[in-house]
C-alpha cells in the first residue's frame, strides 16, 4: 500500500516558515533586508500592538514589476542568485528566495509594489494564495503588509510575548539594521509613535547616540585596519564605559549583522585587563572580505557564517581594538576627568574602604572570582566561634590567613569569608525597613532604546529591592532614592547589573531578584586576594565571620575555611 505524497505546497510552506520566521522581529528583518537588496535609501515601519495587529515595511527602492510580484511569494523564487557560482560569492542580504512565501503562508499579506514610471501592482494572498491582483497608484518602492501574524498556525501565536517585549525585539534587530547601513534612513513607529529614526547621512556615530544615548556615543573610538583578506573599521567605547553584558557587540560582514562567539570574544580580548571583569565593551565592527571566503548558507536566518582564515581575523581584531585603546588612553583619562568634575563626584569601584564607619577593611584588591577552583575537602571537625579564639598568626600569599587555636589552627580564604560576612549583613538589611536616603546628585542611566524597551513594564521591580526610580526623558531613568547602605557603593554598576538581571530574565521572581541583589553586593563588595590585612583586619574577619549563621562556606557553594587539629598535624608528622 503506497503511503508517501507530496506536501500540499501551502502545507510545505508553512513548515519552511517555521525555521524563518520565529517571531515579528524575524518578519522585520527578512522585509528591511528585501528593502536593503532592492537599494533604497529610505525605510520606513509601522508596528501596532508589537506586530501581532500590524508589521509594515514601506521603502522606496527598485520595486518590481506585476509579474515579478506575483513569482515573489513563491517558494525559491529570487532574482538575487541563479547559479552555484552566485551562491559561494553571495553580495546581497537574501538569496534563498523564501521569506516572502514563508511570511505570506502565515499571515494576511498584502504587496504594493512599482518600478520607476511604471503602474503599480497591488496583490493580496491569504494562506500561500493570491485572492487578488490589481494597479495601484505608487511612486517607486514597495510596501509590504503583514497583518495577524501567526493567524493560522495557533502553535505559534501562543509563543508570541507580551507586546512590549515583542516591540523591544523589533526595535533590537532595527538597531542592528540601521548601524548595518549608516546610508539608508530608518524610521520605526510603534502604534503610531516614533520610536527610532536615523537621517541616513551615513553617521555612524548618530546612530550609535540613538541607540545608546549620547555619552556613550561621545566616548566612542574609531578604529580601522587592512590586511590582504581583510578590512575591518568601527567603533569601540572607551574603558570609562562598559557594559555589564556583551551584547553591546556588533559584528558586521559585508553590510550582514552576523553572531559570532570567536569574534566578539577577540574583541573583549581586545581589552584585556582595560576593564572590570564581567564589564563589557559598546563595540560595532565592520569587516569587509572577499565574498568567496565566507559561507553564508549556515542556517536560514544567516546571522551564522562561516568564515575561513578566522583565526587570522580574530587575531587582527583582538590587536587592532588593543592598540586602539591603548593609544586613546591618555586622551580618555583626560576627558574623563572632565566629565567628572562636570557631574558628580563619581565612587570608586565598590570601593571597601569608605564602606560605615565599623568596616575597616582595606581598599586594594584584584578579582580572584574566575581564577581556577581547585577541589577543597572540608574538614571533618569545623570549628565554632564559641570553641575557641583564633589568634591570627598572619597572611600567605595575600590571600589567605592563618590563625591557630589551642587545638590546632585554620587557613581562611579572605575573600570568600568576607563575601559570607556581608551577604549575611545585606541579607539582614534587606529585611529590615530603613529610611531611604535622597541622593545628593540623582543618578542618570541612560539606556540603549531596546533595554529601555524592556525594562518599562517591570521599572517597579527597582522599587522592591529599594531603589526609587522614575523615568527621565528618552531612553533613560534617574535613581533618586536608595537605603543609606548603598550610597557608598558604584551605585551605577549595581543598578545596571540589576536592570540587566530583570531584562534577561523572561520570568521574573521577586524572591529570586532579592536575592541576586544581595549577592551582588555581598561578591561586588567583598574584600579580594592580594589585599594586605593587618592585624586587626584579620582578627575582625575571624570574629565577623563566626559571627555568621554559616561561617562555612560562600555564598557560591566553596569553603570559606580549612582546619586542622594538632593531633592530624601529630598524625602526619608521625609523632604518635
Ligand atoms: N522590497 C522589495 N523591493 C524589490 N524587490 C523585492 C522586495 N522584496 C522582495 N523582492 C523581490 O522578491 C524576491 C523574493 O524575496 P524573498 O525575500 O522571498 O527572497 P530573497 O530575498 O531572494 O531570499 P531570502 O529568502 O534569502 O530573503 C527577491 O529576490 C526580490 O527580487
Ligand atoms: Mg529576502
Amino acid at each position: 500500500m503506497n503511503r508517501i505524497s507530496i506536501l500540499d505546497p501551502a502545507l510545505a510552506d508553512k513548515i519552511a516558515a517555521g525555521e524563518v520566521v520565529e517571531r515579528p522581529s524575524s518578519v522585520v528583518k527578512e522585509l528591511v533586508e528585501n528593502s536593503i537588496d532592492a537599494k533604497a535609501t529610505q525605510i520606513q515601519i509601522r508596528i501596532i500592538d508589537g506586530g501581532r495587529t500590524l508589521i509594515e515595511v514601506k521603502d522606496n527602492g527598485i520595486g518590481m514589476s506585476k509579474e515579478d510580484a506575483i513569482l515573489s511569494i513563491r517558494r525559491h523564487a529570487t532574482s538575487k542568485i541563479k547559479t552555484d557560482y552566485d551562491l559561494f560569492s553571495i553580495q546581497t542580504m537574501g538569496f534563498r528566495g523564501e521569506a516572502l512565501s514563508a511570511i505570506s503562508s502565515v499571515s494576511k499579506f498584502t504587496l504594493m509594489t512599482c518600478e520607476e514610471n511604471q503602474v503599480g501592482t497591488k496583490l493580496v494572498c491569504l494562506n500561500s494564495e493570491v485572492v487578488r491582483i490589481e494597479p495601484c497608484a505608487l511612486t517607486r518602492g514597495t510596501i509590504i503588509q503583514v497583518e495577524e501574524l501567526f493567524y493560522n498556525t495557533p502553535a505559534r501565536l501562543k509563543y508570541l510575548k507580551a507586546d512590549s517585549s515583542e516591540f523591544s525585539a523589533i526595535l533590537d534587530i532595527t538597531n542592528k539594521l540601521a548601524l548595518a547601513h549608516p546610508e539608508i534612513s530608518f524610521s520605526l513607529y510603534s502604534n503610531q509613535k516614533l520610536m527610532f529614526q536615523t537621517s541616513g547621512k551615513d553617521d555612524i556615530i548618530e546612530i550609535l547616540s540613538e541607540i545608546f544615548g549620547l555619552q556613550v556615543a561621545k566616548n566612542m573610538h574609531y578604529f580601522e585596519k587592512q590586511t590582504h583578506d581583510f578590512k575591518i573599521y568601527g567603533y569601540t567605547s572607551s574603558i570609562s564605559f562598559s557594559k555589564s553584558n556583551r551584547y553591546s557587540i556588533f559584528t558586521y560582514v559585508n553590510g550582514r549583522y552576523i553572531k559570532n562567539k570567536g569574534l566578539t570574544d577577540s574583541v573583549i580580548e581586545g581589552y584585556h585587563e582595560l576593564l572590570f571583569e564581567n564589564r563589557y565593551p559598546f563595540t560595532v565592527l565592520y569587516i569587509e572580505a572577499d565574498p568567496t571566503i565566507l559561507d553564508v548558507n549556515i542556517h536560514p536566518t544567516k546571522q551564522d557564517i562561516r568564515i575561513s582564515k578566522e583565526f587570522d581575523l580574530r587575531k587582527l581584531i583582538k590587536e587592532t581594538i588593543h592598540e586602539t585603546l591603548t593609544q586613546t588612553k591618555k586622551i580618555n583619562e583626560i576627558r574623563m576627568s572632565s566629565t567628572r568634575q562636570e557631574q558628580q563626584p563619581i565612587q570608586p569601584f565598590f570601593d571597601f574602604s569608605i564602606q560605615e564607619k565599623e568596616e575597616t577593611y582595606p581598599s586594594s584588591f584584584t578579582q580572584m572570582e574566575n581564577s581556577n577552583e581547585t577541589e577543597f575537602v572540608i574538614p571533618q571537625s569545623l570549628p565554632h566561634q564559641e570553641d575557641h579564639y583564633y589568634l591570627p598568626i598572619g597572611q600567605i600569599h595575600g590571600t589567605y590567613i592563618v590563625a591557630q587555636s589551642q587545638d590546632g589552627f585554620i587557613i581562611i580564604d579572605q575573600h570568600a569569608a568576607a563575601e559570607r560576612i556581608r551577604y549575611e549583613r545585606y541579607q539582614k538589611l534587606f529585611l529590615e525597613n530603613h529610611h531611604s536616603i535622597d541622593l545628593l546628585f540623582p543618578l542618570v542611566i541612560e539606556l540603549s532604546n531596546s533595554d529601555y524597551q524592556e525594562l518599562l513594564p517591570h521599572l517597579s521591580l527597582l522599587k522592591e529591592v529599594k531603589i526609587d526610580a522614575e523615568l527621565f526623558g528618552n531612553n533613560a531613568i534617574k535613581i533618586t532614592h536608595v537605603p543609606y547602605y548603598l550610597d557608598k557603593i558604584d551605585l551605577k554598576t549595581y543598578v545596571e547589573t540589576l536592570i540587566q538581571q530583570i531584562i534577561q530574565n523572561k520570568k521574573i521572581d521577586l524572591n529570586a531578584l532579592k536575592d541576586y541583589a544581595i549577592a551582588t553586593l555581598a561578591c561586588k563588595a567583598s574584600l579580594k586576594a592580594n589585599a594586605h590585612l593587618s592585624f586587626a583586619d584579620m582578627e575582625k574577619i575571624i570574629h565577623d565571620l563566626f559571627a555568621c549563621q554559616n561561617p562555612y562556606t560562600c555564598p557560591h557553594g566553596r569553603p570559606t575555611l580549612l582546619k586542622y587539629t594538632l593531633q592530624e598535624l601529630q598524625k602526619a608528622f608521625k609523632r604518635t
